[in-house]
C-alpha cells in the first residue's frame, strides 16, 4: 500500500472511531488495535526540503528550560512529563502518542521534526498556527533531552 492510501485508511479509520465514541458505544478493542496497526506500520517522514531547515538556536541549559515551559503548556498533556508518551490526555486518544525516550526518534534531524510539529498528524494537531516558529525549534531542543543518546550530542 502507498503511503495516500495508507493515510487515507487513518483518516476513514479515524472518522468511523470518532463517530462511534460520539453516539457513546462503547470502545470496539478490535477496531483500536487495527487502527495502530495501521499508525505503526506507516513511518512519518517529512518531505527532504524539511531537512534544509536549521535550528537557529543552540542547545544550552538556557534555552532547553524555554524549550521546557513550552512543553509544560502545550505537549506535556499528551507526551507525558517524562516524555514516555503516557500524559493524561493520551489515554482518551484513538492512536499511540510517540514516546520521546526513544534514541530513535531523534536520528531524523530538528528541520524534520520541525516540519511535523508544524503540520500534525492524526491526532497530534499542527502547531504551526498555534505556537511561534521560536518556540517549535527551542521545545525541540528540550524533547531531545528526553533521549539520553540524544542528549549526549
Ligand atoms: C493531543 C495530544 C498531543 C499533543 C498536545 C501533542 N502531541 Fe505530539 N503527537 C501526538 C500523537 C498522537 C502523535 C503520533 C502521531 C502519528 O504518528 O500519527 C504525536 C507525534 C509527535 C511527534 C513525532 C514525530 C515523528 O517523528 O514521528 C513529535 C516530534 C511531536 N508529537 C511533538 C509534539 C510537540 C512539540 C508538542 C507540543 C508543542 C506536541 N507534540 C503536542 C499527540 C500530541
Amino acid at each position: 500500500m502507498n503511503n495516500l492510501k495508507v493515510s487515507f485508511l487513518i483518516l476513514v479509520s479515524l472518522v468511523f472511531l470518532l463517530s462511534v465514541r460520539q453516539s457513546n458505544i462503547s470502545k470496539n478493542n478490535e477496531l483500536y488495535a487495527v487502527l495502530q496497526t495501521v499508525q505503526d506500520s506507516v513511518k512519518w517522514a517529512a518531505p527532504a526540503s524539511a531537512n534544509k531547515l536549521i535550528n537557529p538556536y543552540e542547545a544550552n541549559d538556557e534555552n532547553i528550560e524555554i524549550g521546557k515551559r513550552i512543553y509544560r503548556k502545550h505537549c506535556r498533556s499528551c507526551h507525558g512529563k517524562t516524555g514516555d508518551g503516557q500524559g493524561v490526555g493520551a489515554a482518551d486518544l484513538l492512536t499511540t502518542v510517540t514516546n520521546f525516550t526513544n534514541p530513535a526518534l531523534f536520528e531524523q534531524t530538528d528541520g524534520s521534526m520541525f516540519w511535523k510539529i508544524s503540520e500534525g498528524r492524526n491526532e497530534m494537531e499542527p502547531y504551526s498556527n498555534k505556537i511561534d516558529e521560536e518556540d517549535i525549534w527551542l521545545v525541540i531542543l528540550y524533547i531531545k533531552t528526553f533521549s539520553s543518546e540524544s542528549s549526549k550530542q
